[in-house]
């Protein structure tokens, strides 16, 4: 299959020149899947939800659309190396774009607090892990500090070539649904992902005269500084993805916010968990726990009838999963599930069967 990645499908609409070396996995073009089993348990219209799956990103998250370009500049500027602070998403994807590149990489993990998977890909990667201890956000300081001071590229979603990459994933949700949805939802952490969409669904809206989706951001319980109105110093949750109390995108968050005139609300572990499974169940889709935020806030909305509906047939409801549920292999263990030993015998096997 040639598939194009994301500099070489979007070129026109990217900070990119014939002169930039083009870093890419071949990453983009995840599929819209629709979700009608979800929607019937939601009371939602059948063909009213849709599941934008970025897990299937080459490495399991949306933040590759963002490393190609941050990557492919870094090297047109003559960078030689890459930092980031990283919940461990972005650490896995700059591990392997400046694999590709050739370029030194350094991320700055919060200690004990990154899944397997993540952790997994940036060693493998071979990029130089340092585990900080401390949360997210001292990371990021101390990532902004390194890039000022030691002259590395920052790849944090503060670098504007991360945004500009990730608002495609707008563009290719209205070729999919051919329009904009009523509403996106989404999981919000350091905030870049919704800045980002919603910089891509201002830009096709502009060019094809197109309306708007309103944008519906979801932060977890106890990492929820956008909306609490001030930063969280000691941010938990089980979404480690988006555990950060002081996002650095949080004035973009709140404008995409206000300008679409959506919601930033937050969401219990217990309801990002059944989500979570609720996705997996359901539909078949696995993502991790983060990737949920934005379906428990679907969920909730639903229960709660606060979902406008004009039209059933129309209605057109977008929930973009961030990442792939492998990258956790843990959280599902901890919940209850069908699972017995049993003997290496039929008669066994058989009496097992029949006691559902
Ligand atoms: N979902 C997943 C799976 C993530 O990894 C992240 C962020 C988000 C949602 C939130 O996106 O930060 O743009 O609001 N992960 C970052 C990281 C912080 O370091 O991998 P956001």
């Amino acid at each position: 299959m040639n598939r194009l990645g994301v500099i070489d499908r979007y070129r026109a609409f990217l900070p990119v020149t014939d002169k930039t070396p083009v870093v890419s996995l071949q990453e983009g073009s995840t599929p819209l899947l629709p979700a009608p089993r979800l929607a019937r348990e939601l009371g939602l219209p059948e063909t009213s939800v849709y599941l934008k799956f970025e897990g299937m990103n080459p490495t399991g998250s949306f933040k590759d659309r963002g490393m190609t370009v941050a990557v492919s500049k870094a090297v047109e500027e003559n960078a030689s190396a890459v930092v980031c602070a990283s919940t461990g998403n972005t650490a896995a994807s700059a591990a392997a774009y400046a694999a590709r590149a050739g370029l030194r990489c350094v991320v700055l993990l919060p200690d004990g607090k990154v899944a397997a998977g993540k952790l997994a890909q940036s060693l493998i990667h071979g990029a130089e892990v340092l585990a900080v201890k401390g949360n997210f956000d001292a990371a990021l300081d101390l990532a902004r500090r390194a890039s000022q001071e030691l002259g590395l590229a920052l790849v944090n979603s503060v670098n504007p070539y991360r945004i500009a990459g990730q608002k495609t994933a707008a563009f290719e949700v209205v070729e999919a649904l051919g329009r904009p949805p009523e509403y996106q939802f989404m999981p919000v952490g350091n905030a870049g992902n919704i800045t980002a969409y919603w910089a891509g669904y201002r830009e096709v809206a502009t060019r094809e005269g197109l309306g708007l989706p309103r944008m519906m951001g979801f932060q977890a319980w106890g990492a929820a500084p956008i909306v609490l109105g001030k930063p969280v110093a000691k941010p938990e949750t089980i979404a480690t993805a988006i555990r950060i109390g002081n996002p650095a995108s949080w004035k973009a968050a709140e404008a995409a916010r206000d300008e679409s005139r959506g919601a930033i609300a937050r969401v219990k572990d217990a309801e990002i968990l059944a989500a979570y499974r609720m996705l997996a169940r359901l539909e078949g889709v696995f993502c991790e726990p983060s990737s949920a935020a934005g379906v428990a806030g679907l969920v909730a909305l639903a229960k709660a009838k606060a979902i406008e509906i004009a039209d059933p047939k129309e209605l057109r409801i977008v929930c973009v999963l961030t990442g792939h549920g492998l990258k956790d292999p843990e959280t599902p263990k901890s919940l209850p599930h069908k699972w017995r030993a049993v003997p290496a015998d039929f008669s066994a096997l058989k009496k097992a069967l029949a006691k559902r």
